[in-house]
């Protein structure tokens, strides 16, 4: 390229970049170490200054109005001292501190919470953060529900429409994240836990996600209860033992929480850990629409499914959502 051409490329860039809006860039960023414009900040050492809260909780009480809005969460691990319950009635973003935005792997913000379901008086309000409001997204930010093995105890109740997590990490053991209901896409997640750890009837896309069982158990439980559009999709995933654990065919790809449940893993890596009869039982009446399609891996060998029902393909992103999905952010 000679000289001349190459300015000409550089200007058209610089055009480009200026017109762009500044939220694209800030998404774009492989870091994320300071407040991007605008944003309410949390940070536990530091209220002084206007905007600023020491918890999480403070700056969600601190949003009004229906506007667009978002909140920047500096490093640190934030044991909550009450859950977090968001019901905004405009579109809110939560940005985590990283130095790399485009991983789970690198996150510096941790949410965490113990309780249980019983303890709470219902799954989706054991949560750490329990989300209740539409327009709703998520980056680089791990939230936990610490209290381990024994019963429900949610990390995180997505209740929503339109809600997308980037780079997040959910962490618990039965019952991790409640995707409730509405339209919600993760991408480059991280989701741990033993038992039905990803459940209900949300219309759900997981891609790119570690699903990373720490106990044998079934890794979902859809609640789908009519013939309606949704699914769980998990797709171009890795579903494994967490380090260290050996769960030889322990885990099942899901149970049927609710009657007409429906899930669909496809060109994802299924580890040893699948059990090869694949899905287990829960709701005794179900009649579950069980799929997969073109995995790969130990435990992707299919001739001993049960329950399963033959994939004539790939489940697509328009059928999932045939209103569309524009609320996703496509350039994570
Ligand atoms: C959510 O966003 C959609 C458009 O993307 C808009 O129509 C709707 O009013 C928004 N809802 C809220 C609660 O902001
Ligand atoms: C699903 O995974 C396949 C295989 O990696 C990929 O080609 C496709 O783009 C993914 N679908 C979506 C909607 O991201
Ligand atoms: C996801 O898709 C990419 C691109 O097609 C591929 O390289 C990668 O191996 C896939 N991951 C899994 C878990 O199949
Ligand atoms: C799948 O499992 C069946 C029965 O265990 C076995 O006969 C078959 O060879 C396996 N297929 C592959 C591709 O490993």
């Amino acid at each position: 390229m000679r000289l001349s051409q190459g300015l000409v490329v550089l200007a058209t860039l610089i055009t480009a970049a200026a017109s762009s809006p500044t939220s694209t860039l800030q998404k774009r960023r492989t870091s994320r170490t300071s407040p991007p414009s605008g944003c309410l900040v949390v940070d536990s050492t530091e209220s002084s200054t206007s905007g600023w809260y020491t918890t999480l909780n403070d700056a969600v009480a601190a949003l009004s109005g229906s506007g667009s809005a978002c909140i920047f969460v500096y490093s640190g691990t934030y044991t909550l001292t009450e859950q977090v319950m968001i019901d905004y009635e405009g579109a809110l973003t939560l940005y985590g501190y990283t130095t790399d935005t485009s991983t789970y792997a690198d996150n510096a913000v941790i949410i965490q919470w113990s309780m249980t379901s019983t303890e709470a008086g219902s799954d989706s309000a054991s949560a750490a953060i329990q989300v209740l409001s539409d327009n709703f997204s998520m980056y680089n930010i791990n939230v936990k529900n610490t209290y381990g093995s024994g019963t429900q105890a949610i990390a995180f109740t997505a209740h929503g429409d339109q809600h997308g997590y980037y780079g997040c990490g959910f962490y618990g053991y039965q019952d991790t994240l409640y995707a409730y209901a509405g339209n919600q896409y993760y991408k480059g997640c991280y989701i741990e836990g033993a038992v039905d750890y990803i459940f209900g009837a949300a219309g759900a896309w997981f891609e790119q996600c570690q699903l990373v069982s720490n106990g044998g158990g079934a890794i979902t439980a859809n609640g789908r209860e009519s013939d309606d559009d949704t699914w769980y999709v998990i797709n171009n995933s890795t579903i494994s033992a967490a380090s260290g654990l050996d769960l030889s065919e322990d885990v099942y790809l899901g149970r049927p929480w609710r009657d007409d449940a429906r899930v669909m893993f496809q060109y994802s890596s299924l580890s040893d850990i699948i059990n090869p009869v694949g899905w287990t039982t829960l709701d005794t009446t179900a009649v579950p629409t069980f799929e997969e399609y073109e995995n790969t891996g130990a435990g992707s060998n299919t001739s001993e499914r049960v329950q399963e029902t033959t994939a004539t393909g790939p489940v697509t992103m328009d059928e999932l959502w045939p209103d569309g999905y524009a609320w996703i952010d496509s350039t994570y």
